[in-house]
């Protein structure tokens, strides 16, 4: 990876503080530190264990949010009382917030998240050794919220190239975690060979019915909720709850400097088909042609609009 000689290429890694390669994936080791990484193959998984994956900016944040939920039976009162870093953890993210040290400790049920491509994630979890929600998002709004994210994120080096850079970096792959195409497609046959264990879902069906999607992923989680419970946790996780909720809306973390969000907040629009303020006719053209070029034969379609 580090030969590909593109220029475009060259001038986002040497933006990223402390960029490092893991396996021909590019990550960002001011988060994410080798001694996590190299530790994840052979970390333990059990069977109780909740993983939600997504590629960066699908809906991590708002899965995450619901589970803690389901699992606390509903409590919104008692959620608030931890910030959601906390009640659910990054796997691949070190201190102040996590390591691989502190996960062993924690009793079951562990519910945690990881953004890492299939090929990087333990072992176990490769075999789905427990129950995992992988959340997909629709690859224009996915683009456009993880530009957004590149330049309120000090770990991305608060990026400030051009939109246009960006779009073409993230259809060659190009940027932290690695190409989103590899990421959906690999997770989508992950999901094929493990359909009990492995839900796949989407930004776009939680925002368009909340209630039902709550109810889906506690089933599947063997947690089925009262739908008194249902409405208020789809209550609880509206956008609008969910942007002005310190727990959740990372504008309360142990360390201040994660985020310089003067101009974008992390909680930015939520909502399907902001891309259309972005996406000029041409990059339109090129983005659905690369789409269809990579998705062929995946049996995996992509839905543009609700
Ligand atoms: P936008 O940048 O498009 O607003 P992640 O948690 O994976 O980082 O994803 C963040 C994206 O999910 C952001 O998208 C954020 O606003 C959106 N999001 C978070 N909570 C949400 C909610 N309750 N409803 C809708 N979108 C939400």
């Amino acid at each position: 990876f580090s030969s590909i000689s593109d220029p475009l290429w060259e001038s986002y890694v040497r933006s990223i503080p402390q960029a490092q390669y893991y396996r021909n994936v590019l990550m960002q080791g001011y988060f994410v530190p080798p001694s996590i990484l190299e530790g994840l193959e052979n970390f333990e998984i059990r069977p109780h264990d909740i993983f939600i994956i997504t590629y960066p900016k699908s809906g991590t944040t708002w899965t995450e949010e619901i589970i803690s939920l389901i699992y606390n039976g509903g409590d919104t009162k008692k959620v608030q009382k931890k910030l959601l870093i906390f009640r659910v953890h990054h796997l691949e993210v070190g201190r102040p917030i996590g390591h691989l040290r502190f996960l062993r400790k924690l009793r079951s049920p562990r519910l945690m998240a990881t953004h890492l491509p299939l090929d990087l994630i333990p072992k176990q979890l490769r075999e789905a050794q427990c129950k995992v929600i992988y959340v997909m998002r629709n690859p224009k709004d996915n683009v456009v919220s993880y530009y957004h994210h590149h330049q309120i994120s000090t770990s991305l080096g608060n990026y400030t190239g051009s939109w246009d850079d960006f779009l073409t970096l993230f259809l060659k792959g190009h940027l932290v975690y690695g190409s989103w195409f590899d990421h959906v497609l690999s997770y989508w046959k992950f999901h094929q060979q493990h359909p009990e264990k492995v839900l796949f879902i989407s930004y776009e069906e939680l925002k368009m019915d909340l209630e039902r999607m709550i109810e889906r992923i506690a089933n599947f989680l063997d947690r089925p909720l009262h739908p008194e419970a249902i409405k208020n946790i789809a209550h609880h996780c509206s956008f609008d709850q969910m942007k002005n909720n310190n727990m959740v809306n990372r504008e309360q973390l142990p360390v201040t400097d994660f985020f310089n969000m003067s101009h974008t907040k992390f909680m930015r629009k939520g909502i399907i088909g902001d891309w259309k303020n972005y996406f000029t006719p041409e990059q339109n053209e090129t983005f659905e042609k690369v789409c269809k070029e990579k998705m062929a034969g995946s049996g995996l379609h992509l839905v543009f609009e609700p």
